[in-house]
């Protein structure tokens, strides 16, 4: 297995692009479904998430092209399979997205059930029981979701809980249901707002995205489109931390700062500064130590459980005590063993997280657990003393578009080892 080798203590200093949004790109993959055209994907990250979902849409029959300007272009219209097998869903949860627009054009979908992950159980009721009030039939059988519907019909919906992936599935779905279908309780993400555009430009009749109330006119067909995912709020709001807690000096090009705005808020209060224009960040850490913030993830518009392991890496080396609070996910809380092994002060009770700020941390052997831990144990990394090793990095390489190499191009030292 690769690992990253990072060589800590060096302030990340200069300019980098952010990459395109992994979580805006898959539902609008999975929505390519609805259409009866070809449609073309720009600005498509280079992940290996967006590699799977390729790898489902190819195992239904659909037919990817990739030109030399990195576009994709996606034609469904000869899907075969209306299915998610296991091998697939389980590698990646976000399979899951492909069950509101199957049924909403084939009328059919049999999807793996996704099992529980690292940051949680992740069950998909809230799903399952708008699909139905749209009227789909839903049965689980041998570890599979098999859905049908001759043709969903549209109602009002109220999620039980705020789900992201929820609200994109059954905000596609609805867009060829018969009638209108108003959803409430929806996530306010976005990459919802993202998607909603999407399915707009394809024909759709969405109003509401980006607020509590969405509502969908179904439409008979979807068409072709042309569309540029935009970027990754999660990855821009990883390499400020990371600029934060090696004292540096970055900018980041090509990100709309209205969609990091309680991350940057928690930056300033942390002592950093920060200036935005309307496609990009700054940020330069002058204090010795940040001071420590204390943060509840939510749902958006509030502090992004995506961020959550990051800052716990700026709380460890801030002047002071610090309390994190995970609302999103029970279990998020995988990356705090190995950072307290890189000298960390971190205890945990339930869903708080208590964090001592220490004087340094120390390079250490870690894994990484998911996504984001990983990313949290490369900040601990890049300001700790010596040398860190993380192991398991593919879960890095699922949603950080060439992490080593843009650091380095902020002066880090990380090299990848081969396995
Ligand atoms: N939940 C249920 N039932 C459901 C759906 C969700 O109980 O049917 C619970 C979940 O267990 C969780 C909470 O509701 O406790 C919120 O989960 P949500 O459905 O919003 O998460 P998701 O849609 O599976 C997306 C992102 C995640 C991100 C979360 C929260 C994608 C592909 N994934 O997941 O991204 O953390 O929203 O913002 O969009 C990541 O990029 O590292 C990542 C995990």
């Amino acid at each position: 297995m690769e690992k990253l080798l990072i060589n800590g203590g060096i302030p990340l200093n200069g300019t980098i692009s952010c990459s395109g949004a992994k979580n805006a790109a898959l539902p609008m993959i999975a929505a390519t479904i609805l259409s009866d055209e070809s449609i073309v994907l720009k600005n498509l990250p280079y992940l290996q998430d967006i590699t799977t979902m390729f790898e489902l849409l190819g195992s239904m029959g659909c037919e990817i092209l990739l030109n030399e300007n990195m576009d994709f272009t996606i034609s469904t219209n000869n899907i075969k399979e209306k299915e998610a097998r296991y091998e697939l869903v389980k590698t990646m949860r976000a399979s899951i997205l492909v069950l509101g627009p199957l049924v909403a054009k084939y009328g059919e979908a049999k999807i793996a059930l996704p099992g529980g992950c690292a940051i949680g159980s992740r069950p998909v009721n809230y799903h399952l029981d708008a699909l139905e009030q749209l009227g789909a039939k839903i049965s689980l059988k041998n570890g599979y979701i098999e859905a049908s519907a001759k043709k969903l019909v549209g109602a009002k919906i109220k999620f039980d809980g705020v789900t992201v992936t929820g609200t994109e599935n059954i905000m596609m779905a609805a867009c060829l249901a018969e009638g209108i279908t108003e959803l409430t309780n929806v996530a306010r993400e976005p990459e919802i707002i993202d998607l909603a555009e999407f399915l707009n430009e394809m024909g759709a009749k969405i109003e509401g995205a980006g607020s509590d109330k969405i509502v969908i006119e179904g439409v008979n067909k979807l068409s072709g489109t042309e569309h540029s995912i935009p970027a990754d709020r999660i990855e821009a709001g990883t390499y400020l931390a990371a600029a934060a807690v090696t004292k540096g000096k970055i900018t980041i090009n090509g990100i709309n700062p209205n969609r990091l705005k309680k991350v940057i808020d928690k930056l300033k209060e942390a002592g950093a500064i920060v200036n935005t224009n309307e496609n990009s960040i700054s940020l330069e850490m002058l204090r010795d130590k940040p001071k420590p913030v204390d943060i509840t993830t939510a749902p958006f518009p509030e502090f992004p459980t995506d961020m959550q392991a990051q800052f716990s890496v700026i709380n460890s080396i801030a002047d002071g005590v610090s309390n994190i609070y995970e609302t999103v996910f029970e279990n998020r809380f995988m990356h705090v063993q190995e950072l307290n092994r890189m000298g960390c002060n971190i205890n945990i009770n339930g869903n708080q997280a208590t964090i001592e700020g220490v004087d340094r941390l120390y390079g250490a052997e870690v894994m990484a657990t998911d996504l984001r831990a990983s990313a949290s144990l490369i900040l601990a990394g890049l300001c700790a003393e010596g040398e860190t090793k993380v192991d398991r990095i593919y879960h890095i390489d699922r949603g950080y578009e060439r992490i080593e190499e843009k650091l380095n191009y902020l002066g880090a030292n990380i090299i990848r080892l081969p396995s």
